[in-house]
């Protein structure tokens, strides 16, 4: 699995081969946000994969904003550590443009089947919900980093 990867230099070659949207996943730094835009992909998924080969890393949402930054208007898809609906309006005020999760699903799956991965989506759509409710913003449009303060 990890001997033959693909690099960089296989980006060229990748975009070659489709008109479909590319997406890269996993980016975590500016410059390879860079790399990815220069390379023609049409979107930055900025993740760490959950954090489950290399735990301990920096949380993939304090690398978001200077990723959405670098992607300069490429749509930036984001997971990795997304537990609930707070965690959801957060990305998406730090520019997020679509949220993902990974385990949670699982979860629901493990224990409810379909109807299991149902209750999960629908649970944490409607805590973006009610978080955006209760915090007065109306929209998208208006969940903006302004919306976040760091707290130490
Ligand atoms: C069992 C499992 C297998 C995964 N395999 C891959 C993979 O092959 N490639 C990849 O980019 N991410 C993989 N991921 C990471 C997910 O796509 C996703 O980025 C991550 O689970 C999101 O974080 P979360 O689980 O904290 O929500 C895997 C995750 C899990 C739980």
């Amino acid at each position: 699995m990890l001997g033959n990867p693909l690099t960089w230099d296989d980006l060229p070659w990748l975009r070659s081969l489709t008109d479909l949207p590319l997406i890269a996943k996993g980016i975590c730094h500016p410059d390879d946000a860079r790399r990815a835009k220069d390379g023609g992909v049409d979107a930055i998924y900025c993740s760490n994969h959950g954090g489950r080969q290399a735990n301990g890393g920096i949380p993939a949402i304090d690398c978001l904003p200077a990723v959405v930054d670098a992607a300069d208007g490429l749509p930036v898809w984001f997971d990795s550590g997304i537990r609930s609906g707070t965690d959801i309006v957060k990305a998406l005020a730090l520019g997020a443009d679509a949220v993902a999760i990974g385990r949670p699903y699982v979860y629901g799956l493990a224990l409810g089947g379909v109807d299991g991965i149902v209750h999960v989506l629908r649970s944490l759509l409607a805590e973006a919900d009610v978080t955006m409710a209760v915090d007065g913003y109306r929209s998208l449009k208006e969940l903006t980093p302004e919306a976040m303060r760091r707290v130490t």
